[in-house]
């Protein structure tokens, strides 16, 4: 299994951003950097976000010489305060955005990393927050949430078919469920079938992690202020791994298409590549959308 962070459609998001060097960027979503890194190469000045600490320091020590040079502007904070954030920047600067990718969800380094509680490869306390500044963790969820709240957010937040045994079982376990080999083993009490090679936890953990960090909201936040920031003729372009998440894009990017505030740069969402998915799995879900503003 890789334990390292394979950047999804690394060539086709790049591409779609579509700038001329030197014009600036912000990658909402830095994670491991590898789409940073691509945007540096083409010589885009690049202010990139992320709500994890661990990928912030790891980004300082990695990109230190660009940092010095103001080619890169790491920014600790979530993308749903990305106006303020490049707002304070680019007025420092004398700079205009002409590009923003978001590439949603957690990276390799989050997941394989046990104490952080994202997934039940290895054991940890089921925290799953990315940003520790955050009060709630997945085990205050499990804790706090009535049975019929927790079995709809299994549902909606992870599409889980056998929702309402899990909630049951969560909520009638004799002890509290804390950490993430309870939560698995919890949830294979109900059901021990791999579908399509993934594991049975796999949709209760997306959807803990979706509901601790607010995942669908900070969108519905940042999307606008992205739009904002943006010069005209600049782009937005999205990856998303969960159907809620490409909802919400879809619908954002048709809605500015039919007041004419933007045009759609695809019909339909782009799928990975069979080249991609050989090479990366965990691509299998991944959509790209890109809109341009008018
Ligand atoms: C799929 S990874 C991005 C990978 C990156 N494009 C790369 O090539 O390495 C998603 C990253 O977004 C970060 N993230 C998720 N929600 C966020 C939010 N609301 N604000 C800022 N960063 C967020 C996560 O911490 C994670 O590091």
């Amino acid at each position: 299994m890789n334990t390292t962070h394979q950047t999804v459609f690394l060539n086709e998001s790049i591409e779609l951003l579509n700038l001329e060097p030197g014009k600036v960027v912000v990658d909402a979503t830095f994670g491991t950097g590898g789409h940073t890194q691509a945007l540096l190469d083409q010589q885009s000045t690049v202010i990139a976000f992320d709500w994890d600490a661990d990928a912030i320091t790891r980004g300082s020590t990695r990109f230190q010489s660009e940092i010095s040079q103001k080619k890169l502007f790491l920014v600790h904070e979530s993308f749903s305060k990305l106006a303020q954030e490049v707002e304070r920047i680019t007025i420092n600067e004398n700079l205009a955005v002409s590009g923003v990718l978001f590439d949603f969800g957690t990276s390799t380094e989050q997941l394989m990393s046990a104490e952080r509680g994202f997934s039940f490869v290895g054991d940890g306390p089921l925290d799953m927050r990315m940003d520790t500044r955050l009060a709630v963790m997945a085990k205050d969820i499990l804790a706090l949430v009535p049975e019929k709240q927790l079995e709809l957010l299994f549902r909606e937040f992870g599409g889980e078919i056998h929702a309402r045994a899990i909630a049951k079982a969560i909520k009638q376990s004799p002890v509290p469920i804390t950490t993430t080999a309870q939560l698995a083993e919890c949830v294979l009490k109900v059901n021990h079938r791999r579908s399509g090679g993934i594991h049975p936890a796999t949709k209760v953990f997306q959807a803990l992690r979706i509901a601790v960090n607010g995942e669908l909201s900070e969108i519905q936040l940042a999307l606008p202020q992205a739009f904002d920031v943006l010069e005209k003729g600049g782009r937005i372009v999205s990856i998303a791994f969960h159907e809620g998440e490409d909802r919400i894009v879809k619908q954002q990017f048709a809605q500015w298409e039919a007041c004419n505030k933007a045009r759609k740069l695809q019909k339909k969402a782009v799928q990975p590549s069979e080249a991609e998915l050989k090479d990366n799995p965990r691509a299998r879900s991944a959509k790209l959308r890109g809109i341009e503003k008018l």
